[in-house]
């Protein structure tokens, strides 16, 4: 018992020191804050850069991938929203209201032809444990919900850029000033030589190669 009492009190203790202390600040737009990561996951090796800027208004997240180091920009043609777009390349951003780890948690993710994968997924086990539970809850009609994707290739400078505003009401999220998030950022490598492997880069290591390690997301502040 009084083993249990005191894990609950570390794990409160380590959500109070992420949230004095988070890994992001997100700004109210104009401002923007960015971060980036050049890391394989799990190995730790080297992946071209990956950035994400991001801030909010009182009812979006506004999110700017950009990838450099770009030669493949390897996609599906034949697929469009919801599909399995993660089999390819694309930028993906895991997000959860609140400070602790979550078991529910939106999977965001965008490919270089402009298309996104948009669920909830539900990961009761936290690690994709196998096994256990892991399902989805897809956004059927994000364009009619009020998001927005914007996808520049630039093939010469091998690089490609996609904006992103995602409403905060899918999160009972408006008006976040002062709130505490967890997010992860990833992108996925792959070409139609190497298909289907890909190199896994990601913000914070999962220390799997798997992105649904929600004890590994960062901590996100909305100042
Ligand atoms: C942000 O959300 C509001 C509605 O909630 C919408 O009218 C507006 O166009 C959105 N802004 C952007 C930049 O997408
Ligand atoms: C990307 O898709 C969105 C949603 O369909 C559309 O509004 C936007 O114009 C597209 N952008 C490009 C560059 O194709």
């Amino acid at each position: 018992m009084r083993f249990l009492a005191s894990l609950h009190t570390l794990s409160l203790v380590s959500a109070l020191v992420a949230a004095s202390n988070p890994d992001l600040k997100v700004p109210k737009c104009p401002s923007t804050v960015s971060t980036k990561f050049t890391t394989q996951i799990p190995s730790g090796a080297a992946c071209p850069q990956t950035s994400v800027e991001l801030c909010y208004t009182n009812t979006n997240l506004s999110l700017v991938f950009t990838a450099l180091g770009e030669t493949n920009f390897y996609y599906d043609p034949k697929q469009t929203t919801n599909d399995n777009i993660w089999e390819y390349e694309v930028m993906e951003a895991f997000i959860y209201k609140g400070s602790d780890d979550p078991q529910t948690y939106f999977e965001y993710e965008v490919s270089p032809n402009n298309v996104t994968f948009n669920a909830f997924i539900f990961n009761p086990s936290r690690v994709r444990k196998a096994h256990k539970p892991f399902d989805h809850a897809y956004i059927a009609e994000p364009f009619s919900d009020g998001f927005t994707v914007d996808t520049v290739l630039d093939k010469k400078g091998k690089k490609w850029t996609s904006r992103s505003t995602i409403p905060l009401a899918l999160f009972n999220g408006e008006n976040p000033r002062g709130t505490t998030w967890r997010m992860n950022f990833f992108r996925t490598i792959t070409s139609p030589s190497t298909f289907p492997n890909q190199q896994l880069c990601g913000w914070k290591n999962t220390g799997q190669a798997n992105f649904h390690i929600t004890p590994s997301f960062g901590t996100v502040q909305f100042v």
